[in-house]
């Protein structure tokens, strides 16, 4: 595992880190196998782990908890996120600070997410969806600081609304905020045209998130995927969105090299960014952590194949939470 320095904590964190949505509320996750994911993903070097509060009211929080206690001698970090008060995950611009992050509110999960963790302080804490249309009211400025002050946290990000990439400057233009969360993968290469050198210079941390295209990038997506009722994934591949989706994976199918497979190239991808400090997978099978994790070998993508990555950008006009 190679590791890219935190520009602002120093911290060195790992190229793959652990998404840990699915594992907490997806349909299909089993405990014991996350356990074990967890731990070897330790074992191969990981020391990155993106929860929330949102993911299983907690659970997958307390198995990161769990984690951590039988790690004790590794420093791992701890990402986790306070939830939308009104369960609003995009296009907040029509709702109020404090319908969203009032900071009685921000206090109360982030005293929610330090218990269910078993730690004393969170290493960065994020807002789990974000407008701009706030970032001048000095509430949750102050609230933030306040939690950083007391040493409840440590450093505070922000997950970017998916699709919504530059709706956050004016918040990291405050100097409050260490890092950004984005989704950012070969379809979803918009980050790069105002965020990410955005980022580089003003020395904030960037999570490249959902870099499989929550699992079209995987290549184990066909028309008759179907995933059980109250699975969320049933609102991101509705039969329209799957069928527009998957002649694109077959097109990137086809210049996928030989040595490699189509999850790697998509990792691989998103390592080449300079900006990027760390990219979380979501994983719970242990195949998967160490496929994952053996990508970062520090071996680049060749210019060329990079070029024609370039053409596989897709600029979609759903709107998905
Ligand atoms: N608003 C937000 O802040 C927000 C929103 C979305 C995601 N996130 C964060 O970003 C993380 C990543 O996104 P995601 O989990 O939604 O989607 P993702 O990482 O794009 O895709 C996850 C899927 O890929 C599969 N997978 C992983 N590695 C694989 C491999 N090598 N080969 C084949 N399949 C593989 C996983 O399978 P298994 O699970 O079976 O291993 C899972 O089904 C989340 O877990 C979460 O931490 C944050």
């Amino acid at each position: 595992m190679r590791y890219r320095q935190h520009p602002r904590t120093g911290w060195e964190l790992s190229e793959i880190g652990y998404g840990m949505w699915g594992l907490g509320g997806w349909t299909g996750s089993d405990d014991a196998q996350t356990l074990q994911s967890l731990a070897e993903a330790v074992a191969l070097g990981c020391n990155v782990f993106d929860t929330a509060w949102a993911y299983g009211a907690g659970h997958s929080e307390r198995l990161l908890g769990q984690t951590l206690r039988s790690h004790r001698d590794r420093r791992l970090y701890v990402a986790t996120k306070v939830p939308p008060k009104n369960q609003r995950w995009i296009q907040l611009d029509d709702c109020t600070l404090d319908d969203v992050f009032p900071s009685d509110h921000i206090r109360k999960y982030t005293e929610s997410s330090l218990e269910n963790l078993g730690v004393d302080t969170i290493d960065l804490q994020q807002l789990h969806a974000w407008s701009d249309r706030w970032a001048a009211d000095d509430r949750w400025q102050r609230t933030i600081d306040d939690l950083r002050t007391e040493g409840l946290v440590r450093s505070w990000g922000i997950s970017v609304n998916r699709w919504e990439t530059t709706n956050v400057v004016r918040a990291l233009d405050t100097g409050l905020i260490d890092c950004v969360q984005v989704v950012y993968n070969i379809f979803d290469q918009d980050p790069e045209d105002v965020l990410f050198p955005y980022c580089q210079e003003r020395g904030i941390a960037v999570i490249a998130r959902v870099p499989f295209d929550e699992g079209s990038l995987t290549g184990t997506l066909t028309r008759e995927t179907q995933f059980p009722d109250g699975d969320w994934r049933n609102m991101y591949f509705t039969p329209a969105q799957l069928a527009a989706t998957l002649p694109r994976v077959d097109r990137l199918t086809s210049i996928v090299p030989a040595t490699m497979t189509l999850p790697e190239l998509a990792l691989r991808f998103i390592l080449h960014h300079p900006a990027v400090t760390t990219t979380i997978p979501g994983m719970r099978r242990l195949a998967n952590v160490r496929a994952n994790c053996a990508v970062s070998d520090g071996v680049p993508l060749a210019p060329p194949l990079l070029e024609q990555l370039r053409e596989h950008r897709w600029e979609r006009d759903w709107v998905v939470p």
